[in-house]
């Protein structure tokens, strides 16, 4: 039997849409086994919501290391999940690369990292959870319809925290790129592009100096605010209440800040305060980067 931990990320940051990522310290535990018949089990969160026969992602994503590698082999699966799901925080991506991970165990580990990471993102769509999912920390990612480039840097742990407001809504990534347009302004693009740019430069030498101008967005968020009741409050007012920065977390409909560890429940309380103004419940929840 293999046992997998895998962690929840925060995709896209405020301006680094479909390319920044974080791995912070909520986790999904997978145990995978070889079996006589296919058995899923999932626990927490996604009971009795998560399919457990084979259309369950954590065992589609194993079966397609199987298959590509011939193997006749059922598999026992049980789920003991943490990441809330639908939520912005990465679950489908640590579903992909909880079952891939696992079953590459299993088998031996008969593929690199790098196979890994292209057979996950394949599978996903977007390199920006599946890479710090696999990799940990704050990665950089781009993918070409075939094959992920990426580079991974460390966070400090210390004193910097991601307080994420979780509302209790479900909101699946598919429908959240439904409402982007297909072509942005060259203004937007510049807008974003140097952001990006820049937030990586400032990673790369440890500045977090100015992170509020750097984590805006005119690509996705604008967008999605129609989507997500409270989000624009949030973003607008979190600097006021300790936030040294506040983006929608994925694609939603979680809302992510970073702040000092100090000032961390502070902010969540407002955010959840302000979703719950807007009718929405919500829980925040503190987290580390990892
Ligand atoms: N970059 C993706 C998006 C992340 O914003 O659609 C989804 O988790």
């Amino acid at each position: 039997m293999v046992r997998v931990k895998v962690p929840a990320t925060i995709a896209n940051l405020g301006p680094g849409f479909d390319t920044l990522g974080v791995a912070v310290s909520l986790f999904n535990i997978i145990e995978m086994n070889f079996s006589d018949e296919l058995k899923i089990e999932v626990l927490n969160e996604g009971k009795n919501i998560l399919p457990e026969n084979e259309v369950n992602l954590v065992y589609q994503s194993a079966k397609k290391v199987i298959d590509r590698f011939g193997f006749e082999r059922k598999l026992h699966i049980r789920l003991i999940n943490n990441i809330p799901l639908a939520r912005g925080l990465g679950s489908s991506a640590a579903a992909i690369v909880g079952g891939v991970v696992a079953v590459n165990e299993l088998l031996g580990k008969p593929l690199s990292m790098d196979e890994i990471i292209n057979i996950a993102t394949n599978i996903e769509g977007h390199p920006d959870n599946v890479v710090p999912a696999l990799l940990g920390g704050f990665t950089v990612s781009l993918f070409d319809g075939e094959k992920v480039f990426y580079k991974k840097f460390s966070l400090p742990e210390k004193e910097l925290c991601f307080v994420v407001a979780v509302p209790q809504f479900h909101l699946k990534t598919s429908d959240a790129r439904k409402v982007l347009p297909e072509k942005i302004s060259l203004k937007d693009a510049v807008y974003n592009m140097s952001r990006t740019a820049l937030f990586v430069a400032c990673v790369a030498q440890k500045d977090f100096s100015f992170l509020d101008v750097l984590c805006r967005d005119k690509l996705h968020q604008p967008y999605r605010s129609s989507l997500i009741p409270g989000m624009e409050e949030i973003i607008n007012r979190g600097m006021e209440k300790g936030l040294l920065s506040v983006f929608l977390s994925g694609a939603g409909p979680s809302i992510a800040g970073i702040c000092d560890k100090k000032d961390a429940e502070k902010a969540g309380k407002f955010m959840v305060g302000t979703f719950n103004n807007f009718g929405i419940k919500a829980k925040y929840l503190i987290l580390n980067p990892c």
